[in-house]
């Protein structure tokens, strides 16, 4: 009897240690719609913890608006699987994962007990599938291709074209979408390199375990399957390496990427030799560096290492004057894309463009001439209506906005003029971004104030676009 209890024990152990050490999250309520299990990698994905989530309903834990649903909540009751089910959630750094979902109902004697969801994290593989269609229509830019007269990027512009005489390494500073690839292709084109490779890697897009042999190659047999083969650094040999976003390389690489620039010698993974390589490299940062080291994410001697130059690309809300050109560039590439004739934009929707403040800066505004395009019939002026409605709706105009700011007090003005929608939504931006600033954007303890749980603010955050920083 007491051996049965032992091995029943560490049977449970055994299978308490698969759920915790399994590659996907596990996430199981029972048919009260509480959770029983809440696996590790779960926790990483919704960027939770065990005690954010065990023993609490589902609902409690985690808001839906209106016309959106739980998948688990669904299938339990429903009692029918639901399968591959896409969703993205935003990490607690601001990181954005994708899984792919398999949700199914628990039966136990035709009993429903409760409900599973298994989430397979499809991240690195987005980016991988979409970083190769990205080399696969590989234009090559040069300063020319570069848009904007406003003095700013002006300037940058010109400090930068000073940096392709010389080998030394550049760090391009920019938030997501300021054209920080733009510029890296320009420098190699500027360059003398130009005639030599420009290989570009994304350090984000590969796990931490295959980004070493990527960069530095592999030795025949240093791991199972391992092939001879050369890294990037000596695919680049005589021209450039773009690595990009160099603060999601783990410290450990970091140190020795470190060590490869300052010495000039790369060693395969698993070989007792040194190379000598010749690389001149351009890494990118999309948020502050100094903010990037005191966080533990930058090595501070790597980053003097690679800011010998470094480049600012300022945001697009502080170069508003180039939205015009930015925007006839864009609308041009589509009509020659899409082959239609629009030339101009509505003033109306010049004015939305001004006042509102891109937080995903030149390639947001791409996105924006792009959809509009695809709804444009017949006309040659994009107008307000082929805006995205959600566009649309952080555009508020300007008194509108201010008076939001100024006061919660609802003036009869503004319930004649604005939807409680469109109100509401610009209230709750407003409230939810001071309440970040207050904490200096740690999300954990704004939701506490704000009484929201991570989620739930993170939710919000996301719909109303509102940057993590
Ligand atoms: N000044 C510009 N002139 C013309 N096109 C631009 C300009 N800046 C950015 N773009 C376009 O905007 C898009 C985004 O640029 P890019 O990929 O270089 O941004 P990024 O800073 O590398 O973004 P991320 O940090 O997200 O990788 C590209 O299609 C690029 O061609
Ligand atoms: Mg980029």
């Amino acid at each position: 009897m007491i051996e049965e209890k032992m091995a029943n024990e560490h049977l449970h152990h055994i299978y308490n240690t698969i759920v915790n050490e399994v590659d996907v999250g596990i996430h199981v309520i029972n048919a009260k719609g509480e959770t029983v299990i809440y696996n590790s990698k779960m926790m990483d994905i919704e960027s939770l913890s065990k005690e954010d989530v065990l023993h609490k309903h589902f609902l409690d834990v985690f808001t839906f608006e209106e016309g959106e649903t739980s998948t688990l909540l669904d299938v339990l009751r429903e009692k029918r699987p639901r399968k591959n089910v896409k969703q993205t959630y935003f990490n607690h750094r601001g990181k954005e994962i994708t899984t792919v979902n398999h949700t199914f109902p628990i039966f136990y004697e035709d009993q429903l007990i409760g409900a599973i969801e298994i989430a397979k994290d499809v991240t690195n593989l987005e980016r991988l599938i979409r970083k190769n269609i990205k080399q696969k229509g590989n234009t090559t830019f040069t300063f020319d291709s570069i848009i904007g007269k406003s003095p700013s990027i002006r300037e940058v512009i010109e400090h930068t074209k000073r940096a392709t005489r010389t080998p030394s390494s550049v760090l391009i500073i920019g938030e997501t979408g300021t054209g920080k690839e733009l510029f890296a292709q320009s420098i190699h084109n500027g360059s003398e390199r130009s005639s030599a490779p420009f290989i570009s890697q994304n350090c984000a897009a590969i796990p931490d375990t295959l980004i070493e042999s990527i960069l530095f190659g592999t030795k025949k047999g240093a791991f199972t399957g391992a092939l001879e083969r050369p890294g990037l650094f000596e695919e680049a040999s005589g021209g450039t390496l773009f690595l990009d976003e160099i603060n999601s390389l783990s410290p450990m690489l970091q140190a020795k990427l470190l060590r490869a620039i300052q010495e000039k010698v790369i060693r395969r993974v698993g070989d007792t030799i040194d190379r000598k390589v010749d690389v001149r490299i351009l890494s990118t940062i999309n948020e502050d560096p100094i903010e990037a080291i005191a966080n533990g994410r930058l090595r501070k001697d790597l980053y003097y290492r690679l800011s010998v130059v470094s480049i600012f690309i300022p945001p697009l809300r502080e170069r508003k004057e180039d939205i015009p050109l930015l925007a006839s560039h864009f609308i041009e590439k589509y009509n020659h894309l899409f082959q239609m004739n629009v030339d101009k934009l509505h003033p109306e929707v010049m004015q939305l463009f001004t006042e509102y403040d891109w937080p995903g800066n030149v390639r947001e505004l791409e996105h924006v001439i792009e959809g509009a395009m695809n709804l444009v019939i017949d006309d040659t002026t994009i107008n307000l209506a082929h805006l995205p409605v959600h566009f649309r709706n952080k555009s508020i105009p300007k008194e509108a906005t201010s008076s939001v700011h100024s006061s919660i007090d609802v003036n009869e003005e503004l319930t004649t003029r604005y939807q409680l929608k469109d109100y509401l939504h610009e209230a709750e931006t407003y409230f939810i971004k001071k309440a970040l600033a207050r904490h200096k954007y740690h999300v954990t303890n704004t939701a506490k104030e704000l009484g929201l749980s991570r989620q739930a603010l993170q939710y919000r955050m996301k719909r109303l676009h509102i940057r993590a920083k």
